[in-house]
């Protein structure tokens, strides 16, 4: 067990921050947790870690698994998802009819919205910050054991079900199906619960596991196809049961067709695990011996949510930050302990 809790935070590039504080506040309802530092690896220089002014958002209680920190780059170059990148984030809501309230709310401001897509362990809608980041919110449940007992959940390969794969919905149902009413107002049972997922682009699954398992000690909770592009892996690890919250995917795409990422406006800077603080140091340097560039830690964060971290990379070279936290990053968990 490597003291693995979650997600921490995911960083993202906005080159207007104003403008993206008002979608991720006013809009998606985030508290605004002020500006502080952020840790920031350099894709480029695996392994070490610079530091950047961040806009921080999450619960007001600064939970890790609740938290984005967007770095303004005015003149940062249009971003693009690809291999060695984060293609999503995702933030968690309660259920179906959060999801198509959440649906009007985006559509009365203008905002574009894709679905309700039924992702058979969740349902999910769609969305693209202003910078062009997509966001998705997604259900709690129903979760990985539909189609698996909760003992032997990724154990398997489980293909979609033929009716929630792209080319089969029904598009014209889902596009017409709205909330009736206005939402004005983010009631408590819209709120969201935090992230739900994120959803990185690599280029080789098994590869892929063998760092977010084997290295990160995440447990794999489910083995499918991307119901978008059945012929690719979609692979989901987490902790524990995997509840959201705690959640890191990846898409295996064939780096031959797949471009790199390019990093910039609208993409994701690195995600962030979150680990118990007595484990940091042991997982750097479990790290550092596996032969991946790990960086010193450092210090973090908005006050009252202040972390340390380290800066490590995926085996596509994707940053990813290791942050302490305490207690579990799973909204579930938290309303339950
Ligand atoms: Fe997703």
């Amino acid at each position: 067990m490597s003291g693995l809790l979650g997600l921490h935070h995911v960083a993202l590039v906005s080159r207007d921050l104003a403008r993206t504080a008002d979608f991720y506040g006013r809009l998606v309802g985030l508290r605004d947790l002020g500006v502080a530092p952020a840790p920031l690896a350099d894709p480029e220089r695996p392994g070490a870690l610079a530091e950047a002014d961040a806009r921080w958002f999450g619960d007001g209680g600064g939970r890790a698994g609740s938290l984005l920190a967007v770095v303004e780059r005015r003149d940062a170059p249009a971003g693009h998802p690809g291999v060695g990148g984060t293609h999503h984030l995702a933030l968690a809501v309660t259920d179906r009819d959060a999801l198509l309230q959440w649906k009007r709310r985006f559509l009365d401001a203008g905002v574009p919205v894709t679905g309700i897509l039924d992702r058979h362990y969740f349902q999910s809608i769609y969305v693209k910050d202003p910078d062009g980041t997509i966001v998705e919110l997604a259900t709690l449940g129903p979760g990985w054991t539909v189609d698996e007992p909760p003992d032997a959940i990724g154990a398997e390969h489980r293909a979609p079900p033929d009716d929630m794969v792209v080319g089969n919905r029904d598009r014209a149902r889902i596009e017409a199906e709205r909330w009736p009413d206005a939402v004005p107002e983010i009631t408590d049972a819209l709120r969201i619960r935090g992230l739900h997922h994120v959803t990185a682009i690599g280029a080789d699954i098994e590869r892929t596991h063998a760092f977010v398992a084997g290295r990160l000690g995440m447990r794999r909770v489910k083995r499918t196809s991307n119901f978008d592009d059945p012929t690719s892996f979609h692979w989901y690890w987490g902790v524990g049961g995997g509840a959201p919250g705690t959640l890191v995917t990846y898409f295996d795409r064939d780096p031959a067709r797949e471009p790199r990422v390019r990093m910039g406006a609208g993409q994701v800077a690195h995600y962030a695990v979150a680990a118990a603080p007595d484990t940091l140091a042991p997982l750097a340097d479990a790290l550092r011996a596996a032969g991946l560039p790990t960086s010193a830690p450092a210090a973090f964060g908005p006050d009252g949510a202040r972390f340390d971290a380290v800066a490590a990379a995926d085996p596509d070279g994707q940053p990813v930050i290791v942050a302490t936290a305490t207690g579990a990053t799973s909204y579930d968990a938290q309303e339950t302990r």
